[in-house]
């Protein structure tokens, strides 16, 4: 019997050639994937990462509630023409702590992994409460309405261990003072001490200009931070190291 016709057994079975299939599959999907089970990390390191500030999560909740990530995504593909518009090509480091990671699949806007910085607070407020008065093109919905809405740190410390309990390193120091740190940072007179050595680099002001503190407060203070905690200048790939 020639190999082919032994092969005839297997593709007249439709039972046989399920088995062997699946057998097929199972040894393909184990090569694959058990050695990733055995790798310390497949995240290169990068100075700079550190956890979301208590205001900054609650920042980036906002977003995830709002869908944002529906027409933007944050993940700048390592492709000329995205980094001449975007800047530097997206890490994985840079989504480490993100629970759920916001690359998004669809780009009705532009991609917001660096938009940190590239605008005024100001500008973020116009824009945000009325899209269509900054771009006149732009088919973004408006969001007006946080500024309307107060916020209170009132669950941020389960918030923190809920992030800890799925890998992110926040520590016990950081959840004690997870309320006062969410309310210094929108304080510019405040003690910010604390806040600046418990998250490095992190913007301390009054983002939406108005008293309180509010969803747009937060949600600026995400949009802010974003792509600004890498410092590129330190930054070399593991290739050309
Ligand atoms: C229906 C799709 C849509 C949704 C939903 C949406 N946007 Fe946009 N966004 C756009 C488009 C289109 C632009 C480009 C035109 C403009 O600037 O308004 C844009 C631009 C932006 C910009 C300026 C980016 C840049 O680099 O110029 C920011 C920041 C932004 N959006 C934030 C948000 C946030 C935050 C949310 C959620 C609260 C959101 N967008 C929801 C479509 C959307």
């Amino acid at each position: 019997m020639s190999i082919l016709d032994k092969h005839k057994i297997i593709e007249k079975n439709a039972t046989l050639l399920l088995v062997f299939s699946f057998l097929v599959v199972t040894i393909g999907g184990i090569v694959e994937i058990a050695p990733l089970f055995y790798l310390e990390n497949t995240i290169e390191k990068v100075k700079g990462m550190r956890p979301y500030s208590p205001l900054e999560l609650t920042g980036r909740d906002i977003y995830v509630r709002e869908g944002c990530y529906v027409c933007h995504s944050q993940m700048i593909r390592p492709m000329r023409d995205e980094v001449e518009r975007y800047g530097h090509y997206s890490l994985a480091a840079e989504s480490m702590y993100d629970h759920p990671f916001q690359w998004g699949s669809k780009r009705t806007g532009p991609d917001l992994a660096r938009v940190g910085g590239r605008y005024s607070d100001a500008w973020h407020v116009d824009h945000l409460t009325n899209p269509q008065a900054v771009v006149p093109e732009s088919v973004m919905p408006k969001y007006g309405f946080l500024k309307d809405r107060m916020i209170e740190p009132t669950h941020i410390e389960q918030r923190l261990e809920t992030d800890r309990m799925v890998g992110v390193p926040y520590t016990d120091e950081m959840i004690a003072n997870a309320a006062a740190d969410f309310k210094v940072q929108v304080d510019p007179f405040g003690d910010t001490e604390g806040l600046l050595q418990r998250y490095p680099g992190a913007q301390v002001r009054n983002f939406d200009g108005a008293p309180g503190i509010s969803e747009m407060d937060a949600l600026i203070a995400y949009l802010q931070m974003l792509g600004t905690l890498v410092d590129f200048s330190t930054f070399q790939p593991v290739a050309s190291r």
